[in-house]
């Protein structure tokens, strides 16, 4: 297996080395104009892929203020910060399901009772980033929230008056709105009042996005469905996602989804194979595991400084394997 884990990086490596200078995107429909708006919604971010964790693929809706502060505690104590860890990344199910009477979101009183403002407060205190999330309907893909549509200026705003670096913008219930409406809503929205906060498209690669997201503004964008912690359901967001890998570059990056490495689905040599081909396709480093119980293999595996260098370097990806 580990062989076999091998050889396929070295393809995907082969296959997958980013353009140096991403080429110019077009939006779905070959739309210049969204394109032409590249240079006015740069936002300065994403210069490299962006590393740090993220709550979903372990605790899925089971999260809370404390497991983020905890994670926050990890990240600086296991040295996975100074590695360059540095989002903590809060995903679907903060919320109340229901708005304030202003329809301002607010987060859950019994699992967020502090609110977010207090934990970005926390996050910052240690030098690290806050991120949060949001969807592009009516509802989140878990229903236990609500989504932006129609409050993209309001939630953006309650974002950034919180101190939020980071949102993941996903694609549940779109009320039948085309993709284009919805995540151009909040394209505008960040442009007036997100500037700092790095924007994540989640629409899972169902209408191109690599070929329009960047002229939204966006950072990343995922070019897949959800992973699996096993081999093949890895294996294959890798070649959904190796097919735009000329649209990756400074400021915007292909997101296959989130780390599976320590979560218990596949072997180490799997995880290690997971790892470095999320390296050299120059994916988000995005960490899915419960880093305050992490083993230590998987602390060696997402640790490997050579590694996260041909993620976050100008590296020939080629030599680097050999
Ligand atoms: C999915 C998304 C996942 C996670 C989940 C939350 O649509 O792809 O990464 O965010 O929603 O409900």
């Amino acid at each position: 297996m580990a062989r076999a884990s091998l050889l396929l990086a070295l393809l995907v490596a082969a296959a997958s080395a980013p353009a140096e200078g991403a080429r110019v995107p077009v939006d779905a429909a070959g739309n210049a104009t969204l394109g032409a708006r590249r240079e006015a919604l740069e936002n300065g971010l994403g210069r490299t892929p962006q590393m740090g964790w993220n709550s979903w693929n372990h605790f899925y809706c089971d999260i809370n203020e404390r497991v983020i502060r905890e994670t926050a505690d990890a990240l600086i104590n296991t040295g996975l910060a100074k590695l360059g860890y540095k989002y903590v990344n809060i995903d679907d199910c903060w919320a109340e399901l229901n708005r304030d009477y202003q329809g301002n979101m607010v987060p859950n009183k019994r699992t967020f009772p502090s609110g977010i403002k207090a934990l970005a407060d926390y996050v910052h205190g240690k030098g690290l980033k806050l991120g949060i999330y949001s969807d592009a309907g009516t509802q989140t893909c878990s229903n236990k929230m609500p989504g932006s549509l129609d409050h993209e200026e309001q939630d953006v705003k309650t974002f950034a008056s919180w101190g939020i670096d980071y949102l993941k913008y996903d694609n549940c219930n779109d009320a039948g709105r085309s993709v284009n409406e919805r995540y151009t809503r909040m394209s505008n929205a960040m442009r007036k009042y997100g500037q700092n906060i790095f924007f994540s498209l989640c629409e899972w690669g169902n209408e191109n996005p690599a070929t329009w997201a960047r002229g939204m503004g966006g950072n990343s964008w995922r070019t897949t469905g959800d992973i699996a912690d096993n081999w093949g359901s890895m294996t294959s967001r890798a070649d959904q996602n190796d097919r735009w890998a000329s649209y990756a570059g400074p400021g915007g990056w292909n997101d296959p989804d989130m780390l599976e490495v320590g979560n218990g689905g596949m072997s180490e040599a799997e995880y290690r194979s997971h790892f470095s081909i999320w390296a050299l396709a120059k994916a988000p480093l995005l960490i899915g595991c419960d880093v305050r119980s992490m083993t230590p293999q998987t602390k060696t595996i997402i640790s490997n400084q050579e590694v996260i260098a041909v993620n976050q370097g100008k590296i020939s990806l080629p030599l680097v394997c050999l």
